[in-house]
């Protein structure tokens, strides 16, 4: 039987970047390495969670005591992340590509000497559309990559996403983000803003998990006061 402070709990990650294909050669892919949503999936199984991994392409182990799925686009991400409701806590940390190519061409065009025009159409969010559904999980966890105003852009995708915690970290500066084995971040709720970090990714996935288990508190408590 598990033990630890979020066993009964049923959490779902999205974790690593996702590829877009648009020949059957070239694709549209980021470099988010897997490694903050990884350790988030290995800190909630340490902690007694159920937990539901959704790996987009990424070379990493599965945690254990963990399930996954592996995808390979936007689409697929969402219809798994979708078909592993319900849940109690969704954590979004994959870098999910927020356009998508209009269309994928059967066979690999050959180069001309002009400039190339392709055509993206956007991608569904995820997260916006897991906050409004109405299976929503009682806790839905954001994560932003900004390169600068990482407060007021992460406390807007807070509101504009309707989550109820967002975990921000300024990208494009050394010992943080995407390829760094450290990070820091920026959490935002309603509650206000707090720093963690900068630490291991691992360490900071227990971190993080400390705040969303306070929230889930806070959540539990706000609903037995409304009745
Ligand atoms: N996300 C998602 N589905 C998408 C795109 C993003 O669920 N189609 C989630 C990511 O998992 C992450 C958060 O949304 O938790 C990141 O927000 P996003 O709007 O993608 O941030 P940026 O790409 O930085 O967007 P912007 O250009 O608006 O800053």
């Amino acid at each position: 039987m598990s033990t630890g402070d979020l066993c009964g709990l049923r959490i779902v990650v999205s974790a690593g970047t996702t590829y877009e294909d648009m020949v059957p050669v070239h694709f549209l892919g980021n470099r988010s390495s897997g490694h903050m949503g990884f350790a988030m999936a290995t800190a909630a199984a340490a902690r007694g969670a159920e937990v539901m991994l959704i790996a987009g392409p990424v070379q990493l182990a599965t945690p254990e005591g963990v399930m996954r799925t592996d995808v390979r686009s936007a689409a697929q991400m969402h219809a798994a992340v979708f078909a592993a409701l319900p849940c109690d806590i969704y954590i979004g940390a994959a870098a999910v590509a927020d356009y998508t190519p209009a269309q994928v061409s059967a066979s690999k065009s050959k180069k001309s000497d002009g400039p190339l025009t392709l055509t993206f159409v956007r991608t569904r969010d995820i997260l916006a559309e897991l906050a409004v559904d109405p299976r929503r999980p009682r806790l839905v966890v954001g994560f932003a990559a900004e390169t600068d105003d990482v407060e007021a852009y992460a406390r807007d995708k807070l509101v504009r996403k309707k989550l109820d915690l967002i975990a921000a970290n300024r990208v494009g500066v050394p010992g943080s983000g995407f390829e760094s084995e450290d990070n820091a971040l920026l959490l935002i709720d309603a509650t206000g803003t707090r720093a963690l970090g900068p630490a291991p990714k691992t360490q900071l996935a227990h971190s993080l998990l400390d705040e969303v288990a306070a929230g889930l508190k806070r959540k539990f408590l706000d609903a037995d006061r409304h009745g």
